[in-house]
């Protein structure tokens, strides 16, 4: 592992570590997830990741899309779903600096190691998988690998100034601790209405 990416790890991992915890994502790596707590933890995750991509300039955002047609699958309509605001104190931090967005971008898509490794229980307890119901967890269609790869040497190479490398890793930070925040906004009364017995992955014998 090069020190760029050391130094990104090491800065957020305290906060990563915290959100594997959070009631709301937590139900995503136990074996009884509900339909409910599922889409609860994707409209949190929506919540985040669209007014980031759109922060970044949708440069990437392919993610988003298919976390989007999950939500469509769940009877949520993303549109209507609470975001984050872009700016303010509880909103995003300032991602205008090249090394800024560099780090968010290492932020949005290093999410999708943990959402690779959720995906089989996801499958097992609800029948959601990377055709349907699960495309964002199993970041279907994205070769997720060799765009980590590329992002990693990119890291190495345009945070090789200590000082850049110190903008990126105070932009990670900022962006783990604005996902924090948003979590502890969150509310019940802000989940995506979710038909009671409709579309059940069971009862269409998915
Ligand atoms: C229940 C919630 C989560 C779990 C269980 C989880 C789990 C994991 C796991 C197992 C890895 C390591 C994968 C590997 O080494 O191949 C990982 C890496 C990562 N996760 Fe998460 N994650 C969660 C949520 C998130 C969220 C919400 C974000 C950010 C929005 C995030 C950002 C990252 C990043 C940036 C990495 C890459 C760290 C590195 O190796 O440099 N994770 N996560």
């Amino acid at each position: 592992m090069g020190p760029a990416r050391q130094a990104l790890r090491a800065a957020t991992q305290e906060s990563h570590d915290r959100l594997d915890k959070a009631a709301v994502l937590q139900p995503l790596v136990r074996p009884d997830i509900t339909r409910e707590q599922y889409a609860r933890a994707l409209a949190v995750l929506h919540g985040f990741n669209a007014p980031a991509e759109r922060a970044l300039g949708n440069d990437g955002a392919a993610r988003l899309d298919l976390l989007r047609d999950d939500l469509r699958v769940l009877g949520a309509d993303p549109d209507a779903l609470p975001e984050m605001t872009e700016t303010g104190p509880n909103g995003l931090p300032t991602l205008d600096s090249p090394p800024a967005r560099l780090a968010a971008r290492y932020v949005l898509d290093g999410s999708a190691h943990g959402g690779r490794a959720m995906l089989p229980g996801i499958t097992r307890a609800l029948g959601f998988d990377g055709r349907r119901g699960a495309r964002f967890l199993a970041s279907d269609g994205l070769d997720m690998a060799a765009d980590w790869k590329a992002l990693m040497v990119r890291l190495e190479v345009e945070l090789a100034d200590p000082a850049d490398l110190a903008t990126a890793c105070a932009a990670a930070a900022a962006l783990f601790a604005a996902l924090e925040r948003w979590i502890l906004e969150w509310t019940p009364g802000m989940d995506p209405w979710i038909g009671p017995g409709e579309n059940r992955p069971s009862e269409r014998g998915a």
